[in-house]
């Protein structure tokens, strides 16, 4: 079986790459390098293609003979979206679109989609549940939310095989703490492995469903493999809550020092709670969240020290 993944070199779609090459699949990783690095694919056997999703030509080309894509390539912030929403429409929208062409061109049986809980914004209940209407808040949210609307009408009209999966805060090893716009964990333990303290957002009670990076990668075979699931969209987390000050707490019981905060405003386009309801996933993919999240933050930091 052949493979695309766009956004290959990337944090999440290196992990995917790993898993494919596991289960025997020729691996094609389809990336710009924007934020992608070579370096993420060191050791794996995978073709790099180093173009861009909005290039339709160069997909074109990429897809040929290809059963299956995993579409990652994104760009992934949400306040980078509140402060370029073209830029941000341009690949997260217009990209997915190219993608999905490309795909149907070429024949493709599956297209799993990197989606997002961001989707669900103001939306007040928790847990999450993939059947509430989404109320984005951030021109991030909307541009996942029609995506994975794209998925859908995509799946109807052309009876390409399309899945979503809206993952929650996803860390592990690779992802890049250098940027503002990272993820808070690989920001946090970055800093703390440095001696300097961490800033928080607001007052560190807003909560995530952080979900570490193996477990996506195993919801992404899940959901390329399982028969009789197009056009479905499924949450992936782990369904724990944990608040930023818990996340400090916890980082600091598996570093074995505590770690310091200073607290600041506030940032502008964010949700406040979020933590997934995985039924679904657990019931129509057999998805299980195998390594917690104390668990994964002792993994990453193994692998930053090894770094
Ligand atoms: C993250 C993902 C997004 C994904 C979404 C799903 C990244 C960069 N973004 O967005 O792609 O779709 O989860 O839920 O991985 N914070 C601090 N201090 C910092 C950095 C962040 O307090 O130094 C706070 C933020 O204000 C926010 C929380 O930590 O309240 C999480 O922020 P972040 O890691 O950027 O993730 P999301 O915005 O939830």
């Amino acid at each position: 079986m052949k493979a695309l993944i766009t956004g290959g070199a990337g944090f999440i779609g290196s992990h995917i790459a790993q898993r494919l090459l596991e289960a025997g699949c020729e691996v094609v990783a389809y990336d710009n390098l924007s934020s992608g690095k070579r370096d993420n694919l060191k050791g794996l056997d995978v073709e790099l293609v180093e173009a861009d999703i909005r290039d339709r030509s160069r997909l074109d080309v990429a897809m040929a003979g290809v059963d299956m894509v995993f579409h990652e390539a994104a760009i992934v912030s949400v306040p980078y979206s509140v402060e370029h929403p073209e830029q941000t429409h341009d690949v997260n929208i217009a990209g997915t679109l190219h993608v999905l062409q490309a795909a149907r061109k070429a024949g493709v049986r599956r297209v799993v989609f990197a989606c997002s809980a961001a989707v669900y914004g103001e939306e007040p209940s928790l847990p999450k549940r993939e059947v509430m209407a989404p109320e984005p808040v951030s021109p991030y949210g909307i541009e996942k939310i029609t995506g994975e609307y794209y998925m859908q009408v995509f799946s109807k009209l052309y009876g390409i095989e399309a899945v979503s999966l809206r993952y929650f805060n996803v860390f592990g090893p690779r992802q890049d703490p250098r940027s503002p716009y990272s993820g808070v964990i690989s920001i946090f333990v970055e800093r703390a492995l440095r001696g300097e303290r961490a800033t928080v957002f607001g007052d560190g009670l807003q909560s995530r469903d952080f979900v570490y990076v193996g477990n996506v990668a195993e919801a992404n075979w899940l959901a390329a493999t399982k028969a009789g699931i197009s056009g479905r969209v499924y949450n992936i987390g782990c369904g724990v809550r944990t608040t930023l000050n818990d996340l400090l707490a916890m980082l600091g019981r598996v570093l074995g020092h505590p770690v310091d905060a200073t607290y600041a405003a506030t940032r502008t386009g964010d949700i406040r709670d979020s933590v997934a309801d995985i039924g679904r996933a657990r019931e129509e993919l057999g998805y299980e969240p195998r390594v917690d999240v104390e668990e994964g933050l002792a993994r990453l930091l193994e692998f930053v020290r090894g770094r």
